[in-house]
Protein backbone atom coordinates (compact mmCIF):
# COMPACT_ATOMS: atom_id res chain seq x y z
CA UNK A 1 0.00 0.00 0.00
CA UNK A 2 1.29 3.71 -0.68
CA UNK A 3 1.11 6.77 1.44
CA UNK A 4 1.83 10.03 -0.18
CA UNK A 5 3.24 12.56 2.32
CA UNK A 6 2.65 16.04 1.63
CA UNK A 7 5.67 18.42 2.74
CA UNK A 8 5.99 21.06 -0.02
CA UNK A 9 5.01 23.44 2.16
CA UNK A 10 7.19 26.81 2.91
CA UNK A 11 6.67 26.84 6.38
CA UNK A 12 6.45 30.02 6.81
CA UNK A 13 4.93 29.88 10.65
CA UNK A 14 8.27 28.04 11.59
CA UNK A 15 10.97 30.76 10.36
CA UNK A 16 13.25 30.95 10.90
CA UNK A 17 13.77 27.64 11.06
CA UNK A 18 12.68 26.74 8.07
CA UNK A 19 15.20 29.44 6.52
CA UNK A 20 17.34 26.16 6.85
CA UNK A 21 15.61 23.35 7.19
CA UNK A 22 12.49 22.13 5.88
CA UNK A 23 9.42 21.69 8.46
CA UNK A 24 9.23 17.93 7.73
CA UNK A 25 12.85 17.90 9.23
CA UNK A 26 12.55 19.78 12.14
CA UNK A 27 13.73 17.86 14.87
CA UNK A 28 11.31 16.55 17.65
CA UNK A 29 12.88 13.99 20.33
CA UNK A 30 16.12 14.45 18.30
CA UNK A 31 14.43 12.95 15.00
CA UNK A 32 12.54 14.71 12.36
CA UNK A 33 8.94 15.47 12.39
CA UNK A 34 8.51 13.32 9.04
CA UNK A 35 9.93 10.02 10.57
CA UNK A 36 7.63 10.15 13.28
CA UNK A 37 5.01 10.12 10.73
CA UNK A 38 6.38 7.66 8.79
CA UNK A 39 6.74 5.48 12.03
CA UNK A 40 3.13 5.79 12.86
CA UNK A 41 2.08 4.23 9.48
CA UNK A 42 0.67 0.86 9.56
CA UNK A 43 2.84 -2.09 8.43
CA UNK A 44 0.99 -2.99 5.26
CA UNK A 45 2.14 0.65 3.47
CA UNK A 46 5.88 -0.47 1.56
CA UNK A 47 5.86 2.53 -0.49
CA UNK A 48 6.00 6.41 0.36
CA UNK A 49 5.95 9.19 -1.65
CA UNK A 50 6.99 12.64 -0.66
CA UNK A 51 5.54 14.88 -2.19
CA UNK A 52 8.11 17.98 -1.72
CA UNK A 53 8.91 21.03 -3.46
CA UNK A 54 10.41 23.38 -0.72
CA UNK A 55 14.25 22.41 0.28
CA UNK A 56 13.56 19.02 -1.45
CA UNK A 57 17.91 18.62 -1.73
CA UNK A 58 17.86 18.41 1.93
CA UNK A 59 14.97 15.53 2.01
CA UNK A 60 16.74 13.53 -0.80
CA UNK A 61 19.56 13.98 1.35
CA UNK A 62 17.75 12.58 4.40
CA UNK A 63 16.76 9.62 2.61
CA UNK A 64 19.82 8.65 1.01
CA UNK A 65 21.26 8.44 4.38
CA UNK A 66 18.97 6.66 6.47
CA UNK A 67 17.67 3.60 6.70
CA UNK A 68 13.94 3.25 6.13
CA UNK A 69 13.13 -0.23 6.91
CA UNK A 70 11.40 -2.23 4.58
CA UNK A 71 10.05 0.71 2.55
CA UNK A 72 10.62 2.46 -0.46
CA UNK A 73 10.80 6.32 -0.17
CA UNK A 74 10.05 7.99 -3.53
CA UNK A 75 10.82 11.90 -3.01
CA UNK A 76 8.84 13.52 -5.63
CA UNK A 77 9.47 17.16 -7.45
CA UNK A 78 6.40 19.29 -7.59
CA UNK A 79 7.97 21.86 -9.49
CA UNK A 80 5.65 24.55 -8.49
CA UNK A 81 3.70 24.23 -5.24
CA UNK A 82 0.56 22.53 -6.48
CA UNK A 83 -1.36 22.78 -3.07
CA UNK A 84 -2.91 19.82 -1.70
CA UNK A 85 -4.84 18.71 -4.30
CA UNK A 86 -3.00 19.25 -7.25
CA UNK A 87 0.60 17.49 -5.28
CA UNK A 88 -1.26 14.14 -4.92
CA UNK A 89 -2.90 14.29 -8.53
CA UNK A 90 1.09 15.26 -9.79
CA UNK A 91 2.24 11.66 -7.90
CA UNK A 92 -0.66 9.34 -9.65
CA UNK A 93 1.78 7.55 -11.14
CA UNK A 94 2.95 5.89 -7.89
CA UNK A 95 -0.27 4.91 -7.37
CA UNK A 96 -2.45 2.34 -8.04
CA UNK A 97 -5.00 1.14 -4.98
CA UNK A 98 -6.18 2.29 -1.79
CA UNK A 99 -3.62 4.82 -0.30
CA UNK A 100 -2.95 7.04 2.10
CA UNK A 101 -2.42 10.85 2.27
CA UNK A 102 -1.48 12.69 5.27
CA UNK A 103 -0.31 15.80 5.99
CA UNK A 104 3.55 16.10 7.02
CA UNK A 105 3.07 18.06 10.17
CA UNK A 106 0.89 15.83 12.04
CA UNK A 107 2.03 14.59 15.66
CA UNK A 108 -0.71 12.30 16.98
CA UNK A 109 -1.77 9.01 18.59
CA UNK A 110 -4.04 7.86 15.82
CA UNK A 111 -3.58 4.25 15.11
CA UNK A 112 -3.46 4.09 11.62
CA UNK A 113 -4.06 0.07 11.34
CA UNK A 114 -7.39 0.63 13.07
CA UNK A 115 -8.64 3.65 11.06
CA UNK A 116 -7.37 1.52 7.72
CA UNK A 117 -9.85 -1.45 9.38
CA UNK A 118 -12.23 0.86 9.64
CA UNK A 119 -12.23 2.10 6.01
CA UNK A 120 -12.35 -1.34 4.61
CA UNK A 121 -15.40 -1.82 7.01
CA UNK A 122 -17.42 1.38 5.18
CA UNK A 123 -18.12 1.18 1.42
CA UNK A 124 -16.19 4.65 1.02
CA UNK A 125 -14.37 6.15 -1.89
CA UNK A 126 -12.47 8.03 0.82
CA UNK A 127 -12.10 8.98 4.85
CA UNK A 128 -10.28 11.54 6.98
CA UNK A 129 -9.23 11.32 10.56
CA UNK A 130 -11.58 13.45 12.93
CA UNK A 131 -10.91 15.60 15.92
CA UNK A 132 -12.47 17.25 18.58
CA UNK A 133 -10.96 20.87 19.10
CA UNK A 134 -12.80 23.93 21.16
CA UNK A 135 -12.30 26.68 18.32
CA UNK A 136 -12.22 25.00 14.93
CA UNK A 137 -11.87 28.84 13.12
CA UNK A 138 -8.53 27.75 11.32
CA UNK A 139 -9.85 24.02 10.46
CA UNK A 140 -11.55 22.40 8.00
CA UNK A 141 -14.94 21.27 9.95
CA UNK A 142 -17.38 18.44 8.90
CA UNK A 143 -20.31 17.24 10.61
CA UNK A 144 -20.68 13.39 10.53
CA UNK A 145 -24.17 11.19 11.05
CA UNK A 146 -24.76 8.03 13.19
CA UNK A 147 -22.95 5.91 10.63
CA UNK A 148 -19.76 8.43 10.74
CA UNK A 149 -20.96 9.17 6.88
CA UNK A 150 -19.51 12.59 6.44
CA UNK A 151 -22.93 14.98 5.68
CA UNK A 152 -21.45 18.84 5.53
CA UNK A 153 -18.12 19.74 4.99
CA UNK A 154 -16.97 23.67 5.51
CA UNK A 155 -13.19 25.00 5.20
CA UNK A 156 -11.66 27.28 8.06
CA UNK A 157 -15.00 28.52 9.18
CA UNK A 158 -15.40 31.83 11.11
CA UNK A 159 -16.10 30.72 14.99
CA UNK A 160 -19.55 31.75 14.75
CA UNK A 161 -20.49 30.34 11.19
CA UNK A 162 -18.34 26.71 12.22
CA UNK A 163 -21.80 23.85 12.99
CA UNK A 164 -19.39 21.52 14.39
CA UNK A 165 -16.18 21.00 16.76
CA UNK A 166 -15.08 18.50 14.69
CA UNK A 167 -12.17 19.49 12.30
CA UNK A 168 -10.01 17.16 9.55
CA UNK A 169 -6.99 16.02 11.41
CA UNK A 170 -5.10 15.85 8.58
CA UNK A 171 -4.88 11.79 7.72
CA UNK A 172 -7.05 10.62 4.24
CA UNK A 173 -7.72 7.49 2.45
CA UNK A 174 -8.22 7.33 -1.14
CA UNK A 175 -9.21 5.50 -3.92
CA UNK A 176 -7.46 6.03 -6.95
CA UNK A 177 -10.91 7.64 -8.79
CA UNK A 178 -10.86 10.60 -6.46
CA UNK A 179 -7.75 11.53 -8.34
CA UNK A 180 -10.18 11.96 -11.52
CA UNK A 181 -11.70 14.96 -9.87
CA UNK A 182 -8.45 17.16 -10.07
CA UNK A 183 -7.43 18.55 -13.28
CA UNK A 184 -3.63 17.61 -13.84
CA UNK A 185 -0.49 20.99 -13.12
CA UNK A 186 -3.06 23.14 -11.14
CA UNK A 187 -3.02 24.50 -8.10
CA UNK A 188 -6.24 22.58 -6.19
CA UNK A 189 -6.98 22.44 -2.64
CA UNK A 190 -7.83 19.03 -1.62
CA UNK A 191 -10.14 20.72 1.48
CA UNK A 192 -11.99 23.47 -0.57
CA UNK A 193 -12.48 21.56 -4.24
CA UNK A 194 -12.09 17.84 -3.61
CA UNK A 195 -13.94 16.79 -0.29
CA UNK A 196 -16.96 18.95 -1.16
CA UNK A 197 -17.51 16.57 -4.19
CA UNK A 198 -17.26 13.38 -2.50
CA UNK A 199 -20.04 13.93 -0.06
CA UNK A 200 -22.77 11.65 -2.17
CA UNK A 201 -20.13 9.11 -2.96
CA UNK A 202 -18.87 7.44 0.26
CA UNK A 203 -17.19 9.98 2.25
CA UNK A 204 -16.66 8.82 6.19
CA UNK A 205 -14.60 10.46 9.27
CA UNK A 206 -12.84 8.03 11.46
CA UNK A 207 -12.95 9.80 15.53
CA UNK A 208 -9.75 8.46 17.42
CA UNK A 209 -8.66 9.68 21.20
CA UNK A 210 -5.32 10.47 22.48
CA UNK A 211 -3.49 13.52 21.29
CA UNK A 212 -3.50 15.57 18.31
CA UNK A 213 -0.85 17.92 17.58
CA UNK A 214 -0.40 20.23 14.28
CA UNK A 215 3.03 21.18 14.31
CA UNK A 216 2.63 24.28 11.81
CA UNK A 217 3.33 27.01 14.59
CA UNK A 218 6.46 27.23 17.52
CA UNK A 219 4.17 27.15 20.04
CA UNK A 220 2.18 23.62 18.44
CA UNK A 221 5.67 22.18 18.00
CA UNK A 222 6.35 22.75 21.55
CA UNK A 223 2.91 21.02 22.64
CA UNK A 224 4.01 17.99 20.28
CA UNK A 225 7.33 17.59 21.86
CA UNK A 226 5.61 17.75 25.15
CA UNK A 227 2.93 14.88 23.99
CA UNK A 228 6.16 12.68 22.91
CA UNK A 229 8.48 13.13 26.13
CA UNK A 230 5.54 12.34 27.98
CA UNK A 231 4.69 8.98 25.81
CA UNK A 232 8.57 7.83 25.25
CA UNK A 233 10.20 9.68 28.29
CA UNK A 234 8.04 9.20 31.15
CA UNK A 235 10.00 9.23 33.82
CA UNK A 236 12.09 12.30 32.97
CA UNK A 237 9.98 13.93 30.73
CA UNK A 238 13.10 14.96 29.04
CA UNK A 239 15.73 13.66 26.58
CA UNK A 240 19.53 14.63 26.83
CA UNK A 241 20.87 13.76 22.95
CA UNK A 242 24.34 12.06 22.29
CA UNK A 243 27.79 12.96 23.63
CA UNK A 244 25.53 16.21 25.06
CA UNK A 245 26.76 17.05 28.55
CA UNK A 246 24.27 18.93 31.11
CA UNK A 247 25.46 20.29 34.04
CA UNK A 248 22.79 20.53 37.00
CA UNK A 249 19.00 19.57 36.16
CA UNK A 250 17.04 20.21 33.50
CA UNK A 251 13.37 20.86 33.96
CA UNK A 252 10.47 19.57 32.69
CA UNK A 253 9.69 18.86 28.50
CA UNK A 254 12.95 19.45 27.24
CA UNK A 255 14.81 17.96 24.39
CA UNK A 256 18.42 18.30 23.74
CA UNK A 257 20.09 17.81 20.65
CA UNK A 258 23.58 15.90 20.26
CA UNK A 259 26.76 17.44 21.01
CA UNK A 260 25.45 20.06 23.52
CA UNK A 261 27.14 21.43 26.47
CA UNK A 262 25.08 22.99 28.87
CA UNK A 263 25.95 24.66 32.30
CA UNK A 264 23.91 24.66 35.17
CA UNK A 265 20.47 27.03 33.77
CA UNK A 266 17.29 26.91 34.31
CA UNK A 267 15.24 25.25 31.19
CA UNK A 268 12.01 24.02 30.89
CA UNK A 269 9.20 23.57 27.75
CA UNK A 270 12.12 23.86 25.44
CA UNK A 271 13.87 22.10 22.08
CA UNK A 272 17.75 22.85 21.54
CA UNK A 273 18.91 21.24 18.39
CA UNK A 274 22.75 20.17 17.75
CA UNK A 275 25.60 21.38 18.84
CA UNK A 276 24.26 24.11 20.98
CA UNK A 277 26.50 25.68 23.89
CA UNK A 278 24.18 27.55 26.99
CA UNK A 279 26.44 29.27 29.82
CA UNK A 280 25.05 29.11 33.55
CA UNK A 281 22.82 31.21 34.82
CA UNK A 282 20.57 30.90 32.06
CA UNK A 283 16.84 31.14 31.97
CA UNK A 284 15.08 29.64 29.06
CA UNK A 285 11.59 28.61 28.79
CA UNK A 286 8.64 27.87 26.01
CA UNK A 287 11.26 28.32 23.24
CA UNK A 288 13.28 26.46 20.60
CA UNK A 289 17.02 27.01 19.98
CA UNK A 290 18.34 26.29 16.27
CA UNK A 291 21.54 24.43 15.57
CA UNK A 292 25.15 25.88 16.90
CA UNK A 293 23.61 28.40 18.33
CA UNK A 294 25.76 30.11 21.44
CA UNK A 295 24.10 31.49 24.84
CA UNK A 296 26.04 33.00 27.14
CA UNK A 297 25.77 33.70 30.63
CA UNK A 298 22.52 34.98 32.45
CA UNK A 299 20.35 35.06 29.41
CA UNK A 300 17.05 35.11 29.51
CA UNK A 301 14.26 33.84 26.81
CA UNK A 302 10.80 33.11 26.53
CA UNK A 303 8.94 32.10 23.74
CA UNK A 304 11.32 32.59 21.09
CA UNK A 305 13.25 31.13 18.14
CA UNK A 306 16.12 31.49 17.81
CA UNK A 307 18.09 30.99 14.26
CA UNK A 308 20.69 28.21 13.88
CA UNK A 309 24.11 29.90 14.79
CA UNK A 310 23.20 32.90 16.36
CA UNK A 311 25.29 34.37 19.30
CA UNK A 312 23.24 35.87 22.44
CA UNK A 313 25.45 38.00 24.68
CA UNK A 314 25.93 37.90 27.93
CA UNK A 315 22.93 39.12 29.93
CA UNK A 316 20.01 39.68 26.79
CA UNK A 317 16.38 39.41 27.66
CA UNK A 318 13.72 38.23 24.46
CA UNK A 319 10.52 37.63 25.36
CA UNK A 320 8.07 35.93 22.42
CA UNK A 321 10.45 37.66 19.85
CA UNK A 322 12.09 35.45 16.64
CA UNK A 323 15.72 36.30 16.79
CA UNK A 324 17.51 35.90 13.89
CA UNK A 325 20.34 38.00 11.93
CA UNK A 326 18.61 41.24 10.39
P1 LIG B 1 2.94 27.66 6.50
O1 LIG B 1 3.68 28.35 5.41
O2 LIG B 1 3.49 28.03 7.85
O3 LIG B 1 1.45 27.80 6.43
O4 LIG B 1 3.26 26.09 6.43
P2 LIG B 1 3.07 25.06 5.21
O5 LIG B 1 3.61 25.67 3.98
O6 LIG B 1 3.70 23.77 5.64
O7 LIG B 1 1.51 24.92 5.06
P3 LIG B 1 0.49 24.01 5.88
O8 LIG B 1 0.97 23.87 7.29
O9 LIG B 1 -0.88 24.52 5.66
O10 LIG B 1 0.62 22.62 5.12
C1 LIG B 1 0.16 21.41 5.64
C2 LIG B 1 0.96 20.29 5.03
O11 LIG B 1 0.79 20.27 3.60
C3 LIG B 1 2.45 20.42 5.27
O12 LIG B 1 2.95 19.13 5.49
C4 LIG B 1 2.99 21.02 3.98
O13 LIG B 1 4.32 20.59 3.72
C5 LIG B 1 2.03 20.45 2.95
N1 LIG B 1 1.80 21.35 1.81
C6 LIG B 1 1.19 22.57 1.85
N2 LIG B 1 1.10 23.08 0.61
C7 LIG B 1 1.66 22.17 -0.22
C8 LIG B 1 1.88 22.13 -1.66
O14 LIG B 1 1.53 23.04 -2.40
N3 LIG B 1 2.49 21.01 -2.15
C9 LIG B 1 2.90 19.98 -1.34
N4 LIG B 1 3.50 18.94 -1.91
N5 LIG B 1 2.72 20.00 -0.01
C10 LIG B 1 2.11 21.08 0.54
Amino acid sequence: MQAVILSGGFGTRMRPLTHTTPKPLLPILNKPLIQHVIDGLPEVVDQVIMAANYKIDMLREYFDEIEVSGREIHVVDEPEPLGTGGAVKNVEEYLDDTFFVINADIISSIDMKDYLDFYNSKDCVAAISAWEVKNPEEFGVFELDENDRIIRFQEKPKAWEAFSNTINAGHYILEPEVLDLIPPGQKISMEREIFPQLIDKGFFGYNFDGYWVDCGRPRSFLKANKELLRKHQPETKNLIGERSVVDGELGEYVTVGVDCTIEKSNISNSIIFDGVEIDEGCSIYGSIIGYDVIVEKNVELEGCIVSDEMILNEGEKHVREKIMEE
